[in-house]
């Protein structure tokens, strides 16, 4: 039976993606952020996913205002990049897991989910940010399914409706009978806000409020109501449905392995976190 090994949830920035492009790992600006990797590299060296689950939100690439699903769940065998901006080099595309993939759409349409099933879909920085962090090669060692989870427009799924998927996409993964390890990534967030009056919030308590729900237990976080986190965490911290659906996904006791918190990159709290799911602690420390 396929088992969840662990949740890795980061923040994504299309600024991060050119820092890389240009080398800029080392400069102070940079440093704080990507030192958070290594020990995250060290891990996953260790523990090899198979399968990686995105929670991610689409930035425009294939759904717009005209057309926008709450959520959207990649059944493709191959991803393309397709990211905006920056002008940087393209990277490989990676390869899906189409059979994790309908196991996740039979699983949460049975539970009373109605995702938008996409054969064909490109991906942006919520993907290839944290797959360039995770293997700077570019050789990707992991087969992907994207889940979309609408930030852009109104109205939002709200942290229940996120946390109840993120339930029912965790059932799924684990009734799938493939003997694969799945990692699961919660990409975006934690506060910030790109545009109005009041672009370049961040909200540092609130952030540090989720991240410790992450590893006491998430539902909790299922009081606020999605325009509360637009009041809390900002417009676009609203990717922190992304963290609270991916650490919903992995039931049972966790072990924080690894958290980084810096302000800003960009317009961003950045915030990294690794916990491993129990089961996998005791067989790494059984080792
Ligand atoms: C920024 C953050 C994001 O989450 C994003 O998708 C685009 C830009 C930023 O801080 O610049
Ligand atoms: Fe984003």
């Amino acid at each position: 039976m396929a088992r969840i090994i662990g949740t890795l949830s980061t923040s994504h920035i299309p600024a991060i993606g050119n820092a890389i492009a240009k080398g800029l790992q080392n400069e102070p600006y940079w440093k704080p952020f990507f030192d958070s990797w290594p020990p995250v590299r060290e891990w996953l060296a260790r523990e090899k996913p198979d399968v990686v689950v995105f929670f991610y939100n689409d930035h425009g690439l294939n759904f717009f205002l005209d057309k926008m699903p709450t959520f959207a769940v990649g059944a493709c065998a191959e991803y393309v990049s397709e990211d905006e901006g920056w002008g940087i080099p393209t990277i490989p595309s990676v390869r899906g897991e189409p059979k994790l993939s309908w196991q996740i759409i039979n699983g949460i349409v049975e539970d009373g989910f109605d995702p938008v099933m996409c054969q064909e879909m490109a991906v942006d920085h919520a993907i290839t940010n944290p797959l360039l962090l995770m293997f700077p090669d570019a050789k990707w060692p992991v087969t992907i399914v994207p889940i979309a989870i609408n930030s852009i427009q109104h109205p939002l799924p709200g942290p229940k409706r996120c946390f109840d998927l993120g339930r029912a996409v965790g059932k799924a993964i684990e009734a799938w009978p493939e003997d694969k390890k799945v990692l699961l990534i919660g990409s975006g967030g934690l506060s910030h806000q790109l545009d109005g009056s009041r672009a370049g919030f961040i909200n540092k308590a609130f952030d540090t409020e989720c991240l410790e729900a992450m590893v006491s237990g998430v539902e909790p976080l299922t009081k606020y109501s999605a325009l509360d986190v637009v009041e809390k965490a900002g417009a676009q911290g609203v990717e922190l449905m992304c963290w609270i659906a991916a650490r919903a996904a992995m039931q049972g006791d966790v072990k924080e392995l690894h958290r980084t918190y810096h302000i800003p990159i960009s317009n961003t709290a950045s915030a990294v976190q690794l916990l491993s799911h129990s089961r996998a602690a005791e067989t790494a420390k059984a080792a």
